[in-house]
């Protein structure tokens, strides 16, 4: 750990220099208590393209490697899926912190690892849910702790999106190794669900989608969940390229109807074959389509937050997700809670995550918290499988 000024700064190491590190970068890059100082990828181009920005920061081609840096005390992990277990148990070894992408891993035994080599290396591990950090999320959390509109009793999260016909890597189209729209979307759903809900599910009723034969990967789910309490919420997505979700945020009239279903299009056209995964891959540093991964809505921002209805029902009030923060339609009056500031949940992942390391705060959205939403994410697919509801074991509550 260094110091800038007054400030302890962390060293962070980055694993994997794809999409979700394109997105993190910024918010590390701009937070003065952090300090990029190495990062590591199996692809030569991504590294000389992050080199060029970074020059003063270390490459490696393996995790094993970049571990070796003494400078480095926390390492941020975006690889693919499968790997998370194995390259936080490598950073663990090493006396690293981790902050490691959702899903944390793709099975309980796995995270179960992590979660024990953390310990033992008396070291912390965060999840990268920047959702259940966001202004409206925690806000919504505070209105059901302090019951400020009488019980939580129904939480629903609608969305729908290109997400599957979009360019995918193999390993995005592949179940097995944590692809299809259940491994790699519902996460940041199930956080917002959970956090909002206080984390503890007691059963998971649910269908996940293989609708189309040329992408055997689930494209959608829908999926009823009842927490402890007795509080019950329905989650859906679908990334089957049809309807568009954020028409019911931002009114009929925000999208181009020409560029309906132009993810669809592109992929017929001009992505055959072995062209999607390259077109997948130029999304990641220094490609040229990087960024393009970032889904704002033109001229209305909102992210991944705002790409469909949420609406949260207490015994005396339905509170909406809005596009400046939260709508409280009440027992007598309707108004909208302004939260527009400069921070947004990434920041607040980091900010806690911070805190936890230098002043020992507990650490929200941790292996425990990610091991019950990944939890939920196996309860998913079994449920649909089986057809039946199922208890859950692993869950845990909020860090309020
Ligand atoms: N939080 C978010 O908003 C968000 C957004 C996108 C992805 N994600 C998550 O981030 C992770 C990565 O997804 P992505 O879309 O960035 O993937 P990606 O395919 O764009 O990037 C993965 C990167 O990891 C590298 N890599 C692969 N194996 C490696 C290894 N053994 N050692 C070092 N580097 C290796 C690849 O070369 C690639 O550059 C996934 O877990 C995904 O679920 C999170």
């Amino acid at each position: 750990m260094t110091s800038s000024g007054n400030k302890r700064v962390i060293g962070l190491g980055i694993v994997g220099l794809g999409g979700a590190t394109l997105s993190m970068l910024p918010k590390f890059a701009k937070n003065a208590g952090y300090k990029i100082v190495a990062a590591a990828d199996i692809d030569k181009d991504v590294l000389a393209a992050f080199n060029k920005d970074f020059p003063d920061s270390k490459t490696y081609t393996s995790v094993q490697d970049l571990c070796t840096n003494e400078d480095v005390e926390l390492v941020y992990i975006a690889t693919p899926n499968r790997f998370h277990s194995e390259h936080a148990i490598t950073a663990f070894s090493g006396g690293k912190h981790v902050l490691i992408e959702k899903p944390m891993t793709i099975e309980i035994p796995g995270s179960i690892a992590m979660i024990e080599a953390a310990e033992r290396a008396g070291v912390l591990l965060g999840v990268n849910v920047k959702h259940s950090f966001e202004p409206r999320v925690q806000k919504v959390r505070e209105m059901v702790r302090i019951e400020e509109f009488g019980k939580l009793r129904l939480i629903n999260s609608w969305r729908y999106v290109d997400w599957l016909y979009r360019p995918r890597t193999p390993e995005e189209l592949t179940p097995e190794w944590g692809g299809g729209i259940v491994w790699r979307q519902a996460p940041h759903q199930l956080d917002i669900v959970r956090t909002i809900g206080g984390g503890m599910v007691r059963s998971v009723r649910s269908m996940a989608g293989i609708w189309d034969p040329e992408r055997r990967v689930p494209g959608a789910h829908a999926t009823f969940m009842e927490f402890e309490d007795g509080a019950v919420a329905t989650s859906m997505i679908s990334g089957y390229d049809h309807y568009d979700s954020r028409l019911l945020v931002f009114g009929p009239d925000a999208l181009d109807p020409l560029k309906h279903a132009g993810a669809r299009r592109e992929l017929r056209d001009s992505l055959a074959g072995s062209a999607e995964a390259d077109a997948a891959a130029s999304e990641r540093y220094g490609g040229d389509r990087a960024g393009a991964a970032v889904r704002e809505t033109p001229g209305l921002g909102g992210g991944w937050i705002m790409g469909g209805p949420t609406v949260i029902s207490f015994d005396h009030a339905d509170v909406s997700f809005s596009r400046n923060g939260l709508e409280v339609f009440s027992d007598t009056e309707r108004y909208e809670i302004d939260l527009k500031g400069p921070k947004d949940g990434r920041d607040g992942r980091l900010d806690t995550y911070y805190d936890a390391i230098v002043s020992g705060a507990p650490l929200p959205a941790d292996g425990r918290w990610g091991m019950a939403t990944l939890e939920v994410l196996l309860a998913i697919q079994q449920s649909g499988d089986e057809r039946r509801e199922l208890m859950l074991a692993h869950q845990t509550g909020s860090v309020d």
